[in-house]
C-alpha cells in the first residue's frame, strides 16, 4: 500500500505536539483522583484477610469501633445491599471480580477485603482497620507455580480479540511436526506480574439523594458507570464517574475493583463523601495481576527454514471464581505463514486475586514464547533470525483467510537492521566485544490488534474564537487530551491553544475505554463527524443571519476551513472568521455531535487489522562480576499514521522500559504457606529505573491504515511491550551462551 504524506504545513496531524495538559501537570494543577477533597469527607481503609483459603468465622470489631474518630466498621452484616453486575453486550459493564465485597464468608485469596473502617481521618481509619480481629477456619492455599490444566471446560469471557481465535487449528499440526526434518520443543514460563502505576487505585463516593458521583482512577468512565449503577440498583443517569487525570493504569484500571463499591456503600450509610485509596501492598493483592503462564511451543521446519508445523499449547493460572482469559495464542495463527497449526489452552485455579489485562494482555506473554522459539529455531538452523522471519512472512491472515488491512513488518525489519547496524552481527556466542564487555545482540517481532470501540463526541465553536471538543474517554497519561485537540484543530482550523478538551466525565458524550490501544483509533471519526456537523450548523447560521455577508447563499456553495467561512468559488482568502459570524448572529456557540461505530462486534471482518513492529537490542555482559546491562534498543513500529509522534515515541519508550522489567526484574512471588504475595512493595518488586534504561531509539513507518479511520491511525500503547523480552533473552544467549526460558532472567541463571 502506498505511503501518503499530508503535505499541508498547518495540519496538526502527524506533528510532534507537546501535551496540551503539560503545563497543568508540571505546575501541580492537574487534579488526580485522590487530590479531590470535599467538606465533611470521611476516609475508609479496608481490612484484608490474612489467609488465602478458608472461611471467616468471627469478626471482632468492638475495640475498633470505640477508637477516636471512628464512624463505622462495615462488614457482611451491616454493609447493605450490593448487587452483582452482569456484563452487557458491546463492552459494557465489565468487571473483573463479580462477587461484590463481603458477599459470603469464604476467603479465596490473601488480602480479600473482610471489613472496612471509616473514620474522620485516614490515620484513624487505618488504626481502626488494624484493630479489627478476625478468626478463620484455615485451609492450605494453592499457589503452586507448576501449572497443570484443571479438568474443567474452558469457559472464558474475552475482553479483547475475536473469540474464534481462542483456539486455532489448521492442517495436521502433529503429523507435520512428527515428519519435520528440523524440530524444536520448548516450554516458556512467564511469572505473575503486578501493575505498578505510580497512582494507587482511588475512589471518592458522594451521594446526593439517589444520585451518586464517583471520583475514580479509571481507564473507562462509561464502563465504570454501568457497573456501579448495577451494583447499587440505580439508573445509569443517576451515576456520574469523573476521572480527570490518571497516574497510569497499564490495564489495572480498565474495570472497577471492589474498593469502589466499598466506598460507595460506606458513603450511602454514613451520608458523607467517603474516600478510599488502596495501599501499595493492596495493589499486589486485590486489584489484578498478569497471570503466570506456561507455554509449550513446538516448531517443525524444513532444513532451509520454512515452517511446516506450529503448536502453541499454554496454561495460565486463574483465580477461583473468575473467568478472565489470558489470550497467549492470539497472534500465533497469523504472525507467520505455516500450513499446519494448533493453538490450545488450559487453566489452573489458584488462591490468588482476580487476574486481569495488563499491557498487551495475552500477546505479551504469548509473543515472548513464540518469538523465543523462532530465535531458537534460527540458531538451530544457523540462520539469521531476521531472515527466518522474512522467509515465513505470510501474505494474508492464514487463520481467517482474509487479507491484512496493512502489514509492513518486512519494512520494519529492514529499517531496524539499518538503524541498529545488524549487518555487523557475528552470530557465535560471545564473539562480539566492545571496551572489554561481551556484547549480545537479539531481536524479535511484535504486533498488536487494531480495532475501534464505538465513540460519540461533540465539537463546539464559540463566539470568542475558541472551540471545545468533548468525549467521555479519559487520558491515562498517553496524550489523549492532546490527540482530541489535534483532531478538532485539524477539522476546524482553530489553533490548539484555543481548544478546550473535556474528557474524563461520564456525563459527556459516550466515549471509548482507554484500553486495547484503541482510544485514539476510536475517536478519530467521531471527532471529525462532530466537527462536520458543527460546520453545517455554522453554514446555516452564515446563510440565515440578517446582514451576514453570506445571507441567502446556499450552504452548499460555502465551505468552512481553517477557521473561516467562504464562498467556494471565491476561495478562502475572502473568508470570514467563524466567530465574527457567531457574534453577528448573537450566538454564543454552535455545537455538533458525531458518532463512530465500533468494530468488535463485526463477525465477518473484511480485513485482519494489527500493528506490527520489531525490536533490536544489545546487552553487555561482564562475566567477571556477573553484570548484565541493556545497552541499546532500536524499535521500529508500523502503526498506521502517527497523529502525535512525540507522544507516540514516548509510548513506545515506556513500553520498552516495561519490557526490560519484564525480561530482567519483575515477578510477584507468593508465599506457599500463607498464600500472600510476599514482595508486595516497590523495594522488593523490582521495576526498571533510569539506571537500567539505555538510549531507546524509536522509529515509526508511515503507512496510514484507512480501513480503521479517516487519518489511518492504529494504536501504539501496548505493541512496544510485545515481543521485547524475547529479544532480550536472545541477546542474553548471544552474550553468555545461556538459554533462559523462565522469566525474569536472573543473575543466578547466568552463573554456570
Ligand atoms: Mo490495556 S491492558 O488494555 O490498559
Amino acid at each position: 500500500m502506498p505511503t501518503t504524506q499530508d503535505t499541508s504545513i498547518a495540519s496538526p496531524i502527524g506533528r510532534d505536539t507537546p501535551r496540551v495538559d503539560g503545563p497543568r501537570k508540571v505546575s501541580g494543577r492537574a487534579q488526580y483522583t485522590a487530590d479531590f477533597h470535599f467538606p465533611g469527607m470521611l476516609y475508609a481503609v479496608p481490612v484484608e484477610a490474612t489467609i488465602a483459603n478458608g472461611k471467616l468465622v468471627k469478626l471482632d470489631t468492638a475495640a475498633a469501633e470505640k477508637m477516636p474518630g471512628v464512624r463505622a466498621i462495615l462488614h457482611r452484616q451491616n454493609i447493605g445491599k450490593i448487587f452483582r453486575s452482569v456484563t452487557q453486550p458491546d463492552f459494557e459493564s465489565i468487571c473483573d471480580e463479580r462477587r461484590p465485597p463481603f458477599e459470603d464468608d469464604v476467603i479465596r485469596y490473601y488480602g480479600q477485603y473482610i471489613a472496612l473502617a471509616v473514620a474522620d481521618t485516614f490515620e484513624a481509619a487505618k488504626a481502626a482497620a488494624d484493630a479489627v480481629r478476625a478468626t478463620y477456619v484455615k485451609e492450605k492455599p494453592n499457589v503452586e507455580t507448576d501449572l497443570n490444566a484443571d479438568d474443567e471446560p474452558n469457559v472464558v469471557e474475552t475482553t479483547f480479540g475475536p473469540s474464534e481465535r481462542l483456539e486455532s487449528h489448521r492442517g495436521e499440526a502433529e503429523a507435520a511436526f512428527a515428519g519435520a526434518s528440523v524440530k524444536l520443543d520448548h516450554t516458556y514460563v512467564t511469572p505473575v506480574a503486578t501493575h505498578n502505576p505510580l497512582e494507587l487505585h482511588s475512589t471518592t463516593a458522594i451521594w446526593e439523594g439517589s444520585r451518586l458521583t464517583l471520583y475514580e482512577s479509571s481507564q473507562g468512565v462509561i464502563n465504570h458507570r454501568g457497573v456501579l449503577a448495577q451494583m447499587f440498583g440505580l439508573p445509569e443517569e443517576n451515576v456520574r464517574v469523573i476521572t480527570k487525570f490518571v497516574g497510569s493504569g497499564f490495564g489495572g484500571k480498565l474495570w472497577p475493583w471492589t474498593q469502589c463499591p466499598l466506598a460507595v456503600a460506606a458513603a450511602r450509610q454514613l451520608g458523607k463523601p467517603v474516600k478510599l485509596v488502596v495501599s501499595r501492598k493492596m495493589m499486589f493483592q486485590s486489584v489484578g495481576h498478569r497471570p503466570r503462564t506456561q507455554q509449550r511451543v513446538r516448531l517443525g521446519a524444513t532444513p532451509d527454514g520454512k515452517l511446516v508445523s506450529l503448536q502453541h499449547d499454554y496454561v495460565y493460572h486463574r483465580s477461583i471464581l473468575e473467568t478472565h482469559h489470558e489470550d497467549c495464542g492470539e497472534a500465533t495463527p497469523f504472525q507467520y505463514s505455516v500450513p499446519n497449526l494448533r493453538v490450545t489452552f488450559g487453566r489452573a485455579k489458584r488462591n490468588v486475586g482476580a487476574t486481569t489485562d495488563m499491557r498487551g494482555p495475552g500477546r505479551t506473554p504469548g509473543l515472548y514464547a513464540l518469538e523465543s522459539a523462532m530465535n531458537e529455531l534460527a540458531d538451530q538452523l544457523k540462520m539469521d533470525p531476521v531472515k527466518l522471519r522474512i522467509l515465513n512472512e505470510p501474505k494474508i491472515d492464514e487463520s481467517l483467510g482474509i487479507p491484512f488491512s496493512s502489514r509492513h513488518l518486512v519494512e520494519c525489519y529492514e529499517l531496524g537492521m539499518e538503524k541498529f547496524g545488524w549487518s555487523k552481527r557475528s552470530p557465535e556466542v560471545g564473539s562480539m566485544t566492545r571496551d572489554n564487555l561481551t556484547l549480545g545482540w537479539g531481536m524479535a517481532s511484535c504486533s498488536w490488534v487494531a480495532a475501534r470501540f464505538s465513540a460519540d463526541a461533540t465539537v463546539q465553536l464559540r463566539d470568542d474564537g475558541t472551540a471545545r471538543v468533548a468525549c467521555a474517554t479519559q487520558d491515562i497519561g498517553t496524550g489523549t487530551y492532546t490527540i482530541l485537540a489535534q483532531l478538532a484543530s485539524q477539522r476546524t482550523g482553530v489553533p490548539l491553544d484555543k481548544i478546550d478538551v473535556a474528557l474524563g466525565d461520564s456525563a459527556l458524550p459516550e466515549g471509548p475505554l482507554s484500553g486495547g490501544s484503541m482510544a485514539t483509533a476510536s475517536v478519530v471519526n467521531a471527532v471529525f463527524a462532530a466537527a462536520d456537523s458543527t460546520s453545517a450548523s455554522l453554514l446555516t447560521v452564515a446563510t440565515t443571519t440578517p446582514g451576514s455577508p453570506f445571507e441567502n447563499r446556499a450552504p452548499a456553495d460555502l465551505a468552512f476551513e481553517g477557521g473561516r467561512v467562504f464562498v467556494k468559488a471565491d476561495g478562502a482568502a475572502k473568508g470570514v472568521p467563524f466567530d465574527d459570524l457567531l457574534r453577528r448572529a448573537n450566538l454564543r456557540l454552535v455545537t455538533g455531535m458525531g458518532k463512530s461505530e465500533g468494530t468488535m462486534a463485526d463477525a465477518k471482518p473484511k480485513y485482519s487489522m494489527h500493528s506490527w513492529g520489531c525490536h533490536f537490542v544489545e546487552v553487555t555482559w561482564q562475566p567477571e562480576i556477573a553484570r548484565l546491562r541493556v545497552s541499546r534498543v532500536v524499535t521500529v513500529i508500523d502503526a498506521g499514521r502517527i497523529i502525535n509522534p512525540l507522544a507516540g515515541r514516548n509510548q513506545i519508550q515506556g513500553a520498552v522500559v516495561m519490557g526490560i522489567g519484564m525480561a530482567l526484574f519483575e515477578h510477584t512471588t507468593y508465599d506457599p504457606q500463607s498464600g500472600a504475595p510476599i514482595n508486595s512493595n516497590l523495594a522488593d518488586y523490582v521495576v526498571t529505573v533510569n539506571a537500567d534504561a539505555p538510549p531507546i531509539e524509536v522509529h515509526f513507518l508511515d503507512f496510514p491504515d484507512k480501513e480503521l479511520n479517516e487519518v489511518g491511525a492504529r494504536g501504539i500503547g501496548e505493541i512496544g511491550l510485545t515481543g521485547f523480552a524475547a529479544a532480550i533473552t536472545a541477546a542474553v544467549h548471544h552474550a553468555t551462551g545461556v538459554r533462559v526460558r523462565e522469566l525474569p532472567v536472573k543473575i543466578e541463571n547466568l552463573l554456570v
